[in-house]
């Protein structure tokens, strides 16, 4: 079979890239990332030596080149992972998010539908679904539950959403949706909550924590999600939606002091900062649609890819040390130096 990986450059679209070479070797990968900031070609080193694993540096907005691929690996399957995917950055520039998120998505569904793909899959996730109060744990996110969006990133991706299941009911297009909660792992980029931290704490810099710090994320191990996307593609039926997490509830202080303790350190770092506009209280996820149907379970307990991650972090410095030399200063300064 061959696969098209939209944002195999990125964090998570890497893992897959590299779980699906393992698991299907005799499946071609072919990536298209557009390589904005969040894309890495140093992600890809290891997949650029294998045979069956192609890339092009291709923008998804873009018809005419992405048509192009479509017309040269004839594609069976095509999972889109590319996004503009960072809250903060979206509050600065929505239009971005709307461009590729959206706009975007919809020429991939249009290859789709011009070349007879067999099955487009779309990369959402629980932000589409907004937030929940942190004095009601017993709820949690299900397919059912109403699009809700806080942020120009969630609404782009609810709107890509409502295209995908659009298209799927108007011209039969074959798709599938996964709605994940947050991943951690290798490859993240270090603007994300657990990278920064670990980033910033092997740094002795501060460790700036959002608001009060309580607000919740759900996190998943990345090689969690990757297994949920491959199952979903092979054996998830046409215009479904299946959301994916591990019931891994944490608060943000949390994360933020476990990284602190893994690390070694005290806590004297931990700076609260102004909180993000319209920040979500709490995401969770009720994973019991994949669990019944497909038979997909998390694999990596909290504590234990939590580990996992900082060693990577601590071993792979060949990896992030030129991201924080690069665009990410500027970044960085912008968004937390008066904060
Ligand atoms: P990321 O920001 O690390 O990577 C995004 C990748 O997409 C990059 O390689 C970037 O170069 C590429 N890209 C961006 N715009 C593009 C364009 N116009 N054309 C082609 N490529 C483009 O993101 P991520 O965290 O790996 O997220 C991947 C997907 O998973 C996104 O769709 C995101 O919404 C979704 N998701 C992320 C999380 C999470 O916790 N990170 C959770 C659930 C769902
Ligand atoms: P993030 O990694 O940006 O993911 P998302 O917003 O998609 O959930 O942020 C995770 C949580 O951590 C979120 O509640 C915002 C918070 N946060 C901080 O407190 N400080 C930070 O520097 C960052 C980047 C995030």
């Amino acid at each position: 079979m061959n696969i098209i990986v939209t944002g195999g450059a990125g964090f998570i679209g890497a893992n897959f890239v590299y779980y699906e070479l393992e698991k299907h070797p005799e499946d071609k990968i072919i990536c298209i990332d557009k390589l904005t900031y969040a894309g890495n070609m140093a992600t890809l080193d290891e997949a650029m030596k294998q045979e069956s694993f192609s890339f092009h540096r291709v923008d998804i907005a873009d018809r005419a080149a992405v048509y192009q691929v479509f017309e040269q690996e004839k594609p069976n399957i095509v999972v889109n992972f590319a996004a503009e995917s960072h809250v903060d950055r979206s509050i600065e520039h929505p239009e971005i998010f709307l461009q590729t998120n959206v706009i975007g998505t919809s020429v991939l569904m249009d290859a789709c539908r011009k070349y007879g793909i067999r099955r487009y899959h779309q990369v959402s996730t629980d932000e589409v679904y907004g937030d929940l109060p942190l004095d009601r744990p017993d709820l949690l996110f299900t397919e059912e539950t109403p699009l809700h969006t806080s942020s120009p990133y969630s609404a782009s991706k609810a709107s890509a959403d409502l295209l995908v299941m659009a298209y799927h009911r108007t011209y039969g297009l074959n798709t599938t949706i996964s709605r994940c909660s947050n991943n951690y792992g290798p490859f993240h980029f270090p603007e994300k909550l657990i990278p920064l931290m670990i980033l910033n704490a092997l740094h002795d810099k501060k460790l700036p924590v959002y608001g009060d710090g309580k607000n919740v994320r759900d996190w998943l191990y990345v090689g969690d999600h990757a297994a949920a996307i491959d199952l979903i593609i092979r054996k998830g039926a046409s215009g479904e939606v299946y959301n994916v997490g591990g019931h891994n509830e944490r608060s943000n202080l949390t994360v933020v002091k476990s990284v602190l303790a893994a690390l070694g350190k005290d806590e004297s770092s931990i700076e609260y900062v102004t909180d993000r506009k319209g920040h979500d209280r709490r995401y969770a996820i009720d994973p019991t649609k994949i669990q019944r149907e497909l038979g997909w379970n998390p694999t990596v307990k909290f504590e234990e890819g939590l580990e996992k991650t900082i060693k990577w972090y601590l071993s792979h410095q060949a990896w992030w040390a030129p991201i924080l030399k690069g665009a990410y200063q500027n970044y960085y300064e912008k968004m937390y130096a008066n904060r």
